[in-house]
């Protein structure tokens, strides 16, 4: 089958590879019909997660049809010729953490020895194509995917929508509303939400859905205005992070308070805002002195008003500096994070899906051939071409 792979640090391309078999007794194999590029995946293939090896499959927003399922598999959840969207991250459904719907959190899919352990202490669950940080697990862009504990992990769909209004139900679009959902808002809040690529999109939406009162979206108009664009159409203000003063922005918007929720949705490999923070942490990251470039989080901590709420929805992974703890304990902020919980938000967001209150395919800025992922991922990377989201199809 064909799959895209990880060479080397900016090098993926598209080779044939042996298809995935099932190995164990609760696996299924799925046929892929659509799966998509992430934020995420930019950090393995911008290096900045070391844990990849040459060969690794990539992708974990997959979507297809299941066309084997392995004999203890129950078959009243999931059977052959059911249409299925896969989250990126593989649970069990019964250890301590998924009992208590932190599914991202499974003790029993990112198996020892944890090779993690000295950066992030206790193993998280495995991820699909998303380094051996994560379990190693073959992705999802690629012809077919092996999908383990599939009777938990494969989300049955309905058949009346197109892939591009349910695929993002892997990921991004759960990821976008955790991001405000567990801020507990309320119908007068400010939400101030970092980074207008399709997390913050997702982000922006699920805080109307949510009933906040007012969404404030940062970017950059310059390198992305089709993005600012896309925020405005769904009501957000933006705020241009180089022309204006965010900080000063946000306290005009909110009376001098501060955003009541400052949501992060940009993650490590975020640009700084100015000249000297930014050749701090190049200098640093180039040294190997610090993993990430923490610009978002430190802004969002500064800005929060008092006793707000901070939500990391960006992907970081180990070392950041010069985290303002001053305003972090002083404002008695509150720091909410975490991979996504995508199992316990599918159900309700399909609902919405359902209902007409969203349509996710409005993200959708290019569907490609997986065999032109390659170039996929040099635009997405660019935000060249106007790209905000790519949808790979494997059959084309
Ligand atoms: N928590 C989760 O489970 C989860 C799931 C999916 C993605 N993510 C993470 O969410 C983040 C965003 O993903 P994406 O697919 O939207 O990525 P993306 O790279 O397309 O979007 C990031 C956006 O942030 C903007 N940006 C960069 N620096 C900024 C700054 N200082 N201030 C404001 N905006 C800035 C960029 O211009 C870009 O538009 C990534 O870190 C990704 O790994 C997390
Ligand atoms: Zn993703
Ligand atoms: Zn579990």
């Amino acid at each position: 089958m064909k799959a895209l792979i990880w060479c080397a640090p900016y090098k993926v391309k598209v080779e044939d590879v042996p298809e995935p078999k099932i190995i164990n007794k609760r696996d299924a194999i799925i046929r892929v019909t659509s799966t998509c590029i992430c934020g995420s995946d930019l950090h393995l293939v911008d290096g900045f997660i070391p844990f990849m090896k040459p060969g690794d499959i990539l992708g974990h927003e997959p979507m297809g049809i299941v066309e084997e399922v392995g004999p203890d598999v129950d078959k009243s959840k999931v059977n052959v010729g059911d249409r299925v969207v896969v989250p990126f991250h593989i649970s069990c459904g019964e250890c301590f953490f998924c009992q208590r719907q932190m599914y991202s959190c499974c003790d029993n899919t990112n198996t020892k020895p944890y090779i993690g352990e000295t950066l992030l202490g206790q193993a998280t669950a495995g991820i699909l194509g998303y380094s051996h940080l994560t379990g190693g697990y073959a992705g999802g862009q690629a012809q077919f995917l092996r999908v383990p504990l599939a009777d938990f992990n494969c989300q049955k769909m309905p058949q009346e929508f197109e892939d591009e209004k349910l695929v993002f139900l892997s990921d991004i679009y759960p990821t976008g509303y955790m991001a405000i959902q567990h801020c507990n808002p309320q119908p007068d809040d400010t939400v101030a939400i970092w980074g207008c690529g399709p997390v913050g999109q997702f982000a922006i939406r699920s805080a109307f859905l949510l009933g906040a009162a007012q969404v404030v979206a940062i970017d950059d108009e310059q390198k992305v205005p089709e993005r600012m664009q896309m925020a405005r159409d769904a009501g957000a203000i933006t705020i241009d992070m180089h022309d204006e003063y965010v900080y000063d922005r946000l306290l005009d918007l909110t009376g001098g308070l501060g955003p009541d929720i400052c949501v992060d949705a940009v993650g490590m490999e975020a640009h700084g805002y100015t000249m000297l923070e930014t050749i701090y942490d190049k200098v640093k990251t180039n040294l190997f002195m610090e993993t990430e470039r923490p610009h978002a989080v430190r802004q969002a901590l500064m800005c929060c008003r008092k006793g707000g709420t901070v939500s990391i929805a960006g992907v970081y992974g180990g070392l950041s500096d010069k985290i303002p703890m001053g305003a972090l304990m002083n404002k008695a902020l509150t720091i909410k994070t975490g991979q996504t919980h995508v199992h316990r938000y599918v159900p309700e967001l399909l609902e919405t899906i359902r209902q007409g209150r969203i349509d996710p395919s409005f993200v959708v800025t290019h569907r490609m051939p997986l065999s032109e992922a390659p170039h996929a991922y040099n635009i997405f990377r660019e935000k060249s071409d106007g790209c905000i989201k790519v949808v790979l199809d494997p059959a084309a």
